[in-house]
């Protein structure tokens, strides 16, 4: 029998399983897009140094949450509330694990903030950054019903400059379907 799915809101025990998590996804998503000496150094330090700060002092608008099973962290989103005036709620961060996907996590996730937004931000929209390259991402959001609002450049951390989208949805009440 497959453990039940659990979203729950992350606290600071959860700093070095989202940290993990991040950096497994950043190798394998962000391969082609950054390079080999960044994404093959320490990058789960910096990382947890990163969650840690953030779950121990959040932001007043920042919504993190996790999808556990059997106890296991298997997936995570971070928004922001009412982060830019025009397009509302920011998701900075979706990943989830390897194993783990194509078995309706990352649209849960995308569902549980859908929903926080709602409550917290009323009538505001969502909208998140992808990679031009991110294909399966991409794909990924426009099944959830993205709309494409625009391109800009991501400076990554190790230097150049990537194109990314900007996906929009105006009424995050649509994503409700797919928790
Ligand atoms: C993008 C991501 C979060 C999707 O999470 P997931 O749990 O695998 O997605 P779901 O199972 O909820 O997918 C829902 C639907 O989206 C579509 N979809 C998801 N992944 C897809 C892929 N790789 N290719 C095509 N369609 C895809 C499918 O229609 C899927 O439904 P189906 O499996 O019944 O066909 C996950 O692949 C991931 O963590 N990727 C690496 C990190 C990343 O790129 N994050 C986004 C940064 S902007």
């Amino acid at each position: 029998m497959t453990a039940s799915l659990r979203i729950r809101v992350a606290t600071p025990a959860d700093a070095a399983a989202i940290a993990r998590l991040q950096s497994a996804s950043w190798r394998v998503a962000y391969r082609e897009v950054l390079s080999d000496a960044y994404l093959d150094s320490d990058i789960d330090t910096e990382r947890l140094s990163v969650w840690s700060e953030c779950l121990n002092a959040p932001a007043p608008n920042q919504h993190v949450a996790v999808a556990e099973r059997a106890g296991r962290v298997v997936g995570f989103a971070c928004a922001y509330g009412a982060y830019d005036g025009r397009w509302g709620t920011l998701l900075e961060n979706l990943h989830v694990s390897d194993e783990a996907k194509r078995q309706g996590i990352g649209a849960s996730l995308m569902a549980h903030v859908a929903a926080w937004s709602l409550q917290a931000h009323p009538g505001l929209g969502m909208y998140l950054w992808v990679i031009v390259s991110n294909a399966p991402a991409r794909r990924f959001y426009e099944r959830l019903g993205a709309l494409d609002a625009g391109e800009d450049f991501w400076l990554p951390p190790d230097g150049g400059s990537v194109p990314k989208l900007r996906y929009v949805w105006p009424d995050p009440a649509t994503l409700l379907q797919f928790g």
